[in-house]
């Protein structure tokens, strides 16, 4: 299984390069730095693995032009595209031509079933803000794990939207494929405080006994 950092942050990225298997971004958080396309370059130069980065048009011809420009960026790059109708068009085109893609903003099961006929290489259903509107996104990713493996779908579950360490253990046990995280809560998965505490007592112990 793969962890993602979902940020555009370089400090972030480059602080927890050793434990993370590609990263995510978004309009929203590649709005938040100066240069997002040398942003992009440089992330994808800091990470071998899976980088995503989402189009920002709309129609399915801009969507294509926009799929085709991104995916030269680099290598690693995944193409991220919103799950609209048009989205799953400009899907087809992608996958004909080999480029690996993100199916982004999925809300319900069958539009994860569109996004997986269509060869997507990750579909990443929304948990938070799905839990927002008082809704369960932990079960979507139990739905869509168990309905991908009925079929033997390809398509990787890239769960999103995850707002505490909690949310990440229920996307394992459901079987999602990847996760991606932001930065305080990757800190929190590696951390916790009886291993330094426990530490602390281990090596204060040892320096008592050799003196
Ligand atoms: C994932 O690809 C999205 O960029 C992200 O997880 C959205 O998270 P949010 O709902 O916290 O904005």
């Amino acid at each position: 299984m793969e962890f993602f950092l979902d940020s555009s942050s370089l400090e972030e990225i480059s602080e927890f390069s050793e434990f993370i298997d590609g990263v995510t971004t978004n309009p929203t958080l590649l709005s938040k730095v100066d240069k997002p396309y040398k942003t992009i370059e440089k992330i994808t130069e800091i990470i071998s693995g899976p980088v995503s980065l989402e189009v920002i048009s709309t129609t399915k011809d801009e969507i294509i032009n926009e799929i085709d420009n991104i995916s030269r960026i680099a290598k690693n790059i995944v193409v991220k595209i919103p799950l609209t109708t048009n989205g799953l068009i400009a899907l087809k085109y992608a996958t004909s031509k080999g480029i690996k893609t993100n199916l982004t903003l999925c809300f319900s099961e069958t539009q994860a079933v569109f996004a997986a006929k269509f060869g997507a290489t990750y579909v990443s259903p929304f948990i938070g803000r799905l839990d927002d509107l008082g809704l369960d996104g932990i079960n979507l990713i139990y739905n869509i794990c168990e309905i991908f493996n009925n079929y033997n779908f390809n398509t990787k579950v890239l769960s999103a939207s995850v707002r505490s360490t909690a949310h990440v253990v229920a996307a394992m046990k459901a079987g999602s494929d990847a996760i991606t995280v932001p930065a305080k809560i990757l800190k929190q998965m590696l951390y916790h405080p009886l291993t330094n505490i426990g530490l602390d007592t281990f090596l204060k112990d040892w320096n008592k006994s050799k003196k």
